[in-house]
C-alpha cells in the first residue's frame, strides 16, 4: 500500500521538529484573539501536539489512569495588541464540571518563567514542576467549574495569586475539551519556555495529581500572520524534552542501567528494572521524556543547583537548601552512560 499524501505531509512535519522540543508559533492578529474556542480563527490555525505524562517526580504521583495513558494535548497560540491567548484541546471521554467534597473538576494550566516577561533570558527554565526556589513561574489556571486564576509559584506548594485579569472560555463537545485562556501579557522576548498541565477530575486528579508536558518553546516572533491560515493540520508533534534522534547520547544506556545499581542510585530512585521502588528521591520512570539531557547531567553533577521541591528531598539550614542526593563523583564516561540510560526512560 502506498502512503496517502496526508500521511506523508505529517511525516515531513515530524521530521522538521525532531531536533528539539516543539516550537509553538504565536500568530499575531490585529484585533484581540477570539475568546470562543470554536471560533474559526482558532480552528483553522495549525496546532502543535504535545505528549502529556503523569506527574511522578513528587508524591503523591499520578499513576497512568486507564484511558489516559500517553495522552496528547494540542496547542495553538495567538497574540493581539495587548492579549496573549492559548487554545488547548485534549481528549476526555467524560467531562467533570463540578468541584466539591470528593468531586474534582477537569482543569488545565499553562506556565512559563515569571522573569521571562523581562527581556533578559535565563540560562535554563525553572524546574518543570512549578518552578523552584529563586526561579518562579507564572501560571494561568482554568477549571471546568468556573474557576480561573493567575498564579505564581516557586515549587510545589508555594502558589500565590497574582494580580491581573485572566479570561477563559471552554467547551466540551464529542469527547474533547477546547479551552481558550487569555490575559494581558507583553513578553519582551522572541521566545518563551512554556509547559502545560491537564487534570482529569473524574479520575480523581487534582493538585499534584496531574499530567504534564515537558518544557516547550513559545515562538512570539513567529512570522505567522493573520493571512497565514492553515486547515486544522498539525505543524509539529513533540513528544518529549529532546527527541531521541536529536543528539545521540554520548554514553551507553545498558552500561548506565548497571551503574544505577553500582553507584547506589537504585537505593533512592524508582525506575523500570529496579524492583525496590524506593521513594527517597523522585520516580525516574519518565526522566527522559520530561527533561533534557543537559538537565539530567546537571542533576547528577550538582544536585543542589535545581532542587526538586518535594518533601524530604532536601535539608534546609539557615535558609539554604541542600539536596540529600550526593553529587556524582564517577568518571565522565560513567556520567554519560547514566545520562544515556536516564534519557531512554520515556
Ligand atoms: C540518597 C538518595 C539518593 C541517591 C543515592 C541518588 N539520588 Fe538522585 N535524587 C535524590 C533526591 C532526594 C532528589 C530530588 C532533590 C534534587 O533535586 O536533588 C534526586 C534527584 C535526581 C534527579 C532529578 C529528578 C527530577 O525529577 O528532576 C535525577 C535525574 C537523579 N536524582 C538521578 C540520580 C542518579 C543517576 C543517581 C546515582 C548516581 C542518584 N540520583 C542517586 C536522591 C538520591
Amino acid at each position: 500500500m502506498t502512503p496517502r499524501p496526508a500521511a506523508l505531509l505529517l511525516a515531513v512535519a515530524l521530521l522538521a521538529v525532531a531536533a528539539a522540543a516543539a516550537e509553538i508559533p504565536v500568530r499575531r492578529v490585529d484585533a484581540e484573539p477570539a475568546g470562543d474556542p470554536r471560533d474559526r480563527s482558532w480552528l483553522t490555525l495549525p496546532a502543535v501536539e504535545l505528549r502529556l505524562l503523569p506527574q511522578t517526580s513528587v508524591p503523591p504521583a499520578t499513576l497512568p489512569a486507564a484511558g489516559h495513558v500517553d495522552d496528547r494535548l494540542r496547542v495553538r497560540a495567538q497574540r493581539g495588541p495587548t492579549r496573549l491567548a492559548l487554545h488547548l484541546e485534549w481528549r476526555d471521554p467524560r467531562p467533570a464540571k463540578t468541584h466539591g467534597i470528593g468531586r474534582f473538576a477537569d482543569a488545565a494550566a499553562v506556565q512559563w518563567p515569571l522573569a521571562a516577561i523581562a527581556p533578559e533570558p535565563a540560562a535554563e527554565p525553572p524546574y518543570l514542576g512549578m518552578g523552584h526556589r529563586g526561579a518562579p513561574v507564572e501560571i494561568w489556571f482554568w477549571r471546568a467549574d468556573g474557576k480561573r486564576e493567575r498564579l505564581a509559584a516557586a515549587g510545589f506548594g508555594t502558589l500565590t495569586t497574582q494580580p491581573g485579569d485572566l479570561r477563559a472560555r471552554a467547551e466540551w463537545q464529542r469527547g474533547r475539551w477546547r479551552v481558550v485562556i487569555a490575559a494581558a501579557a507583553d513578553p519582551a522576548r522572541a521566545t518563551l519556555p512554556v509547559a502545560f498541565a491537564v487534570w482529569s477530575g473524574e479520575d480523581g486528579e487534582r493538585d499534584g495529581l496531574k499530567r504534564v508536558t515537558a518544557w516547550q518553546t513559545l515562538r512570539l516572533d513567529s512570522p505567522m500572520t493573520e493571512a497565514a491560515v492553515g486547515n486544522d493540520k498539525l505543524v509539529a508533534e513533540a513528544a518529549t524534552a529532546d527527541a531521541p534522534a536529536s543528539r545521540p547520547p554520548a554514553g551507553d544506556a545498558a552500561r548506565g542501567a548497571r551503574l544505577m545499581q553500582d553507584k547506589g542510585c537504585a537505593g533512592c530512585h524508582a525506575y523500570p528494572g529496579n524492583p525496590g521502588e524506593p521513594a527517597t528521591g523522585p520516580d525516574l520512570r519518565q526522566a527522559g521524556a520530561l527533561h533534557t539531557g543537559a538537565y539530567l547531567a546537571e542533576s547528577l553533577a550538582e544536585p543542589s543547583r535545581i532542587i526538586v521541591p518535594g518533601r524530604g528531598y532536601f535539608v534546609e539550614t539557615e535558609g539554604h537548601r541542600a539536596s540529600i542526593m550526593p553529587p556524582f563523583d564517577g568518571s565522565r564516561a560513567e556520567r554519560d552512560d547514566l545520562v544515556a540510560f536516564l534519557r531512554s526512560l520515556r
